[in-house]
């Protein structure tokens, strides 16, 4: 069972889902420029929050115009090992559904550097650009104000997977984890960095998740089997936005 300190909202449908996760968006968007003046946050990738970005950029319930968009600064909690226009490449997905259709300043995009052969290198370079925006000390971490995050059927969260040793990373901002089931390497935010955020919102929609969600928010503490489970912010708010579909087997919602 994961710590008490999260909430779960069961929404009708992956429609619902991104209309949700869009209004979680702008609202903390506001709030992070109202106390501080600017908004960060690490983007999910795959195919769920696709919709969410294209939402952003539209004038569905006004979304574009309610966001500060020069105040906001893009970063990416994972990345496969492909360059920036590669069909796979999560700044491709996030560039053509939201980045090319809103006045973003190029400045704000901090993409992961994934076309650099030695993926480690691509880590250890990512780590750098957060050093330098966070403007961290030795001991200090990076605090997103809104981190989304996805998760696999196998229970995989960022590109935190099943038995990788990335799963234990306390001591890198960002990693390169090798991928077994899929041949690739990965770029991604470790535990430490993700579980700094004020906030973190997975984005959840489908059946064939049910029973690998019913098993992270309500089964035994398992991390290695199920690495969503390790996101637990120290400071901050975690909200589970799942659909129906995906919700269907969990038995406290019932
Ligand atoms: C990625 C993501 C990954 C994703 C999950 C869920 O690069 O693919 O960061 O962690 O969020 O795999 O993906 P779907 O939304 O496509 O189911």
């Amino acid at each position: 069972m994961l710590s008490a300190k999260f909430d779960i909202r069961v929404v009708v449908n992956a429609e619902e889902l991104s209309l949700k996760a869009a209004e979680e968006f702008v609202h903390r968007a506001e709030e992070a420029v109202q106390a501080r003046g600017i908004f960060t946050i690490a983007l999910a990738g795959g195919s769920t929050p696709k919709s969410l970005y294209t939402l952003l950029a539209s004038n569905t319930a006004s979304f574009r115009e309610q966001v500060p968009w020069n105040k906001v600064h893009f970063f990416w909690g994972d990345e496969r090992h492909v360059p920036p226009d590669h069909p796979d490449s999560n700044y491709r997905m996030v560039q053509e559904r939201l980045l090319s259709q809103v006045p973003v300043p190029p400045e704000n995009v901090h993409r992961i550097f994934t076309e650099n052969s030695d993926p480690g290198k691509a880590a250890d370079e990512y780590e750098q650009v957060l050093h330098d925006f966070f403007e961290l000390r030795e001991e200090k971490l990076p605090r997103f104000d809104l981190v989304l995050l996805g998760m696999g059927p196998d229970g995989h969260t960022a590109s935190l997977f099943p038995g990788s040793n990335t799963i234990h990373e306390q001591t890198h901002l960002v990693a390169a984890p090798w991928v077994e089931k899929q041949n690739t390497y990965r770029v991604t935010l470790t535990p430490p960095v993700l579980n700094n955020a004020l906030c973190a919102i997975f984005l959840v929609s489908g059946s064939e998740k049910s029973k690998t969600l019913q098993a992270v928010l309500e089964g035994d503490p398992e991390p290695e089997r199920f690495p969503a489970q390790i996101i637990r912010p120290k400071r901050g708010t975690l909200l589970w936005l799942v659909d129906q579909a995906a919700a269907r087997l969990l038995q406290k919602q019932a």
